[in-house]
């Protein structure tokens, strides 16, 4: 929910429709509430509801709407547009919505977007968002609400809706647990779930800890390979760097050099780069996108199908680990994840 024009189609037409940012100056206005079902692992279904956001319709449903709109909510994300020019009464809505919230889904979590960061400059963008999250904080009346700036224009977005749905995964501990057993198995610095159409992250594995001494091999369960035992790896560099070059491409900058310290916007500039991709494999090349391999120097990575839901990134920089044992594991890993 958010006021007329604060972003929320533009949103969703990116995140879950794949549509690219410059496309969302032609959206219309959304006309009453427009729902997006999309199939999250197994059996679980996220329902998304777009609430247009012009006035006669935020009264319809604070009123007569009141009961359908707020019942049954897992998770209200409210968009306030940075720009607005009537913040108080965005902020009546919001608090008005609350109340609703309140009474019809008493256990709902809240999150509140701050959006269209973008056009706030660089170095101001940390001040600007530190105060509306104060001020917010205060307008929610105690009830604990996950506060995010997001653009369509970078991957801000992708952080926030990442945390949001991992919210809504009932299993999610279990997940990380299964994806750390298989980092360990494949010596991967770390392993991530994505779902499969808006690549948003759902687990995973539990942070890198420092390797290994090189004598030391990992047992892998009965059906998965170790890499490190059943292909040649390289034997020269353990516990080298990673390379300048994240998953698809990044900036010096974003890696630092110690292997353990990853860069804290590795998940989100992946899921961007990776529907980006995508979305020009289909574009350009007129081919899907299936899966991708990476090989540089002591840093190998795969991207790969897990289940007809998920994408799994595998990324390993112990030594050097093939990219064919990191797709054989993945191959061995499937059946304990369908
Ligand atoms: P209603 O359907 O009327 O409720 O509006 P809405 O909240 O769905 O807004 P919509 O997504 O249609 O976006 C309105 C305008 O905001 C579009 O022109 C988008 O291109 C623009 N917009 C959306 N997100 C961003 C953003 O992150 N940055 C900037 N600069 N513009 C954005």
């Amino acid at each position: 929910m958010g006021a007329s024009g604060s972003g929320k189609t533009s949103m969703r037409s990116l995140i879950f429709s794949n549509n690219p940012a410059s496309l969302t100056a032609r959206l219309g206005a959304t006309i009453d509430v427009e729902q997006n079902h999309v199939r999250f692992l197994g059996d679980l279904i996220l329902n998304l509801w777009d609430c247009g956001g012009q006035d006669a319709f935020m009264d319809s449903y604070l009123n007569s709407q009141r009961s359908t709109i707020f019942s049954h909510v897992a998770v209200l994300i409210y968009v306030f547009d940075i720009e607005s020019r009537d913040t108080q009464k965005d902020l009546e809505y919001y608090k008005d919505c609350l109340e609703a919230l309140k009474k019809y889904s008493a256990g709902a979590r809240v999150f509140l977007l701050v959006h269209k960061m973008d056009l706030v400059r660089g170095r101001e963008r940390e001040g600007v968002l530190g105060k509306r999250r104060g001020e917010l904080e205060v307008e929610s009346g105690g009830m604990q609400v996950g506060v995010f700036g997001t653009s369509i224009y970078d991957e801000s977005l992708y952080k926030a809706w990442s945390r949001i749905v991992h919210t809504l995964i009932p299993n999610a501990s279990v997940l990380s647990k299964h994806l750390t057993k298989l980092a360990k198995c494949c010596s991967a610095t770390e392993v991530i779930l994505f779902e499969r159409t808006t690549f948003l992250v759902i687990a995973t594995s539990s942070p890198p800890t420092p390797p290994p001494p090189p004598t030391t091999t990992t047992t892998a369960s009965s059906t998965i390979t170790s890499p490190t035992t059943s292909l040649p790896t390289s034997p020269s560099k353990p516990n080298q760097p990673l390379s300048s070059t994240n998953i698809a491409e990044t900036t010096s900058t974003d890696l630092v050099d110690d292997p353990h310290q990853l860069s804290p916007t590795r998940y989100e500039r992946t899921s961007e780069l990776i529907k980006s991709f995508k979305h020009s494999c289909s574009r350009f090349v007129r081919e899907e996108f299936h899966s991708l391999e990476l090989e540089l120097g002591e840093f190998s990575a795969v991207l790969d199908e897990l289940t007809k839901n998920t994408y799994v990134l595998i990324v390993a920089h112990q030594g050097f680990v093939e990219t064919a044992a990191l797709k054989l594991n993945i191959r061995l890993a499937r059946k304990k994840f369908e």
